[in-house]
């Protein structure tokens, strides 16, 4: 979609940010993961000499340095993580009349993009709660934040894994273009420590917890100071490397014997392999459709996922290596956010671009999903 009605034109006016408090490092991660790798092993000692079983191997801080950028992670819950006795989060079930925890945090987010945009809640007109999981199917998430908020109109939840902020903000800009709405907020409170198999080596250290928020409005209301989007494009090619089974079809029963396929799974090199030349091309083709010319982009706001295919994917769409000022990368505190990430990473470098600079926020994951959302400052 262009922007072609001069009436409806949706831009960015802010955005949020809550960060969980607690922080996980890679040594404290690796520590309690191989404490737990020895429990296990010493458990099964005798299974494991007679070749009835594979001994677990440790994790390493370097391997995960260099397999994927990532330093630490922020979680929700700390302790039960890194206890090699549960190695999953854990908290205090809360009452239907209590706030819900990913409601909680995603209000957190849409309170600062609000704040930030000097706008009042009660003339948002919807809300859009775009994650990778919800905490349960309903009533909507979505719905929950909206009423928390003050807010007038509708909500609901959506879900496209990595990619759900990018495909979030592309239909608030359509709710804008239509002329349906005027103000969206679009939430991705991301707690992907309950979906992360604390106890796979291959993926332990993936992820982390955060909550963003995007207001998407309609230029004639929007503060001086915003981001144009110039152009969406959503895209999906069905893919089995990254699933997760959970669902209320499929709940573990005290006879499965998989339970891990009700957590994140993936197949890390193929994703790597796939995704790459997938979204480097489709960002390439998008720009030529919006006319713009990818080598002229200030400043590239990737999904956060791994470093390695951050810098292919920058390396492909400007034509040179991508220093960290044109392709800012917050993999090394803040993990694999899941569709936070380009939110984070757009969140915490974009003032110092000068108005009529151009950048694009791009998401891509599991389905395979990707989104890109071009933007340029104004003001
Ligand atoms: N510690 C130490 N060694 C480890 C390890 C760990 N935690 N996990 C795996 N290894 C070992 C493997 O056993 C393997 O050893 P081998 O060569 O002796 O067989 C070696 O390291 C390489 O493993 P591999 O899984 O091929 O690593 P990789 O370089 O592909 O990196 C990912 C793994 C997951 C970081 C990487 O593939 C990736 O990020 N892919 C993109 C997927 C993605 O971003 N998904 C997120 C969803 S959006």
């Amino acid at each position: 979609m262009t922007h072609s009605d001069a009436t409806h034109h949706p831009v960015i006016s802010a955005t949020g940010l809550f960060t969980p408090e607690h922080s996980i490092s890679n040594a404290e991660l690796v520590e309690s993961f191989n404490a737990y790798v020895e429990r296990h092993n010493t458990a099964h000692a005798e299974a494991i000499a007679a070749g009835e079983m594979d001994a677990l191997q440790p994790s390493s801080v370097e391997f995960i340095e260099k397999a994927s950028g990532i330093k630490a992670r922020h979680v929700m819950a700390k302790e039960p993580v890194l206890d090699p006795a549960t190695m999953a989060p854990r908290w205090d079930a809360r009452g239907n009349d209590e706030l819900s925890m990913m409601a909680e945090i995603g209000v957190a987010a849409c309170r600062q993009a609000l704040e930030r945009a000097g706008r009042d809640a009660a003339d948002v007109d919807a809300v859009l709660c775009a994650a990778s999981n919800m905490e349960r199917p309903y009533p909507a998430m979505a719905i929950e934040i909206q009423q928390a908020l003050g807010i007038d109109g509708f909500a609901f939840d959506m879900n496209v894994a990595c990619s759900s902020a990018t495909f979030g903000i592309q239909t608030a800009a359509d709710y804008i273009r239509a002329g349906n709405a005027k103000s969206v907020l679009v939430v991705s409170p991301e707690i992907t420590s309950g979906h992360l198999n604390w106890r796979d080596r291959d993926s332990h250290f993936i992820f982390g917890d955060v909550a963003t928020a995007v207001l998407v409005e309609d230029a004639s209301i929007a503060p001086t100071s915003h981001w144009d989007i110039l152009g969406t494009r959503l895209k999906t090619v069905f893919s089995n490397n990254i699933r997760n089974n959970f669902g209320f079809l499929n709940r573990a029963t005290p006879d499965d014997t998989n339970e891990a396929d009700k957590l994140f799974v993936q197949e890390g090199r193929k994703v790597f392999k796939e995704v790459v030349p997938l979204v480097a091309e489709m960002i390439v083709a998008e720009a030529e459709r919006l006319e713009i010319d990818p080598r002229g982009l200030r400043r590239l706001w990737l999904h956060q996922a791994n470093a390695g295919m951050n810098r292919l994917i920058a390396q492909r769409v400007l034509g040179h290596e991508a220093s960290e000022d044109e392709s800012p990368t917050v993999l090394d505190t803040y993990g694999n956010t899941s569709s936070a990430g380009s939110i984070i990473a757009f969140h915490l470098n974009n003032e110092d671009l000068q108005s009529g600079d151009s950048g694009l926020i791009c998401s891509f994951g599991a389905g395979y999903s990707a989104g890109t959302v071009f933007v340029r400052k104004v003001g």
